[in-house]
């Protein structure tokens, strides 16, 4: 079994004191940070390019994991490995969930040196993306629409982790399965219970005291 990671997603982050909340981020016990790409076209929100990135890994050098919410992750996926992404997940539904091409962005990703993992929306099931399943280091289940963070979480995107977790074991795989969407005190242990061992969690850890909210998710 994987061990637990929480990854703060840095969506949520108050941004007139970003310094002191990286600082504070870097002595918790968080080992990623969860970084969102939205370009207003694949959602209706837009939020960091790679300069971004950039600047965050150098006050902040925690493991990146990048999500990429655009329409072309076969064009940004190299630009945001350039600039600081460790790991880079894209949404299948941006390639119209053609396999071929899902396999070709993990193999390319893998040949810049990052990790790479696909995610889903909610209304998009896991099943069809099973023979992909041996090239992610991660699969990224999505319990809200993506777009905005403090929604609320969807309890039926358990079926899927346990799924993957099923697939895992029969398939002899070993990639981490992360939930990203509505992760709260109470959620985190049904994500945790179901078989996730990666928590993205964004309102929840930076509306309250960011150090403790990640350590209780530990506990
Ligand atoms: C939503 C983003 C999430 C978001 C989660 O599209 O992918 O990473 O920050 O926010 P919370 O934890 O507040 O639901
Ligand atoms: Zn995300």
């Amino acid at each position: 079994m994987n061990s637990i990671v929480i990854a703060p997603s840095i969506l949520s982050l108050d941004y007139s004191n970003v310094s002191a909340q990286l600082e504070i981020l870097k002595e918790s016990k968080a080992e990623w940070l969860h970084f969102d790409v939205m370009d207003g076209h694949f959602v209706p929100n837009l939020t960091f390019g790679p300069d971004i990135l950039r600047g965050f890994k150098k006050a902040c050098p925690l493991f990146m994991d990048v999500h990429l919410m655009v329409e072309d992750p076969e064009t940004y996926a190299p630009i945001f490995i350039k600039n600081g992404a460790d790991l880079v997940t894209f949404h299948t539904e941006a390639l119209n969930n053609d396999l071929t091409r899902i396999q070709k962005l993990l193999d390319d990703i893998h040949g810049l040196g990052a990790k790479g993992g696909i995610v889903v929306k909610p209304n998009t099931a896991i099943e069809p993306f099973e023979s992909v399943l041996q090239s992610c280091d991660l699969v990224l289940i999505m319990s809200v629409e993506p777009g905005f963070g403090g929604q609320k979480f969807m309890a039926d995107m358990l079926k899927k982790v346990e799924w993957l977790k099923e697939k895992r074991e029969t398939l002899n795989l070993s990639y981490r399965i992360e939930i990203d969407g509505g992760i709260n005190q109470d959620t985190y242990r049904f994500a945790l219970n179901a078989g996730c061992d990666t928590l993205v969690a964004g309102s929840y850890v930076f509306k309250n005291d960011i150090a403790k909210t990640i350590e209780g998710m530990l506990e």
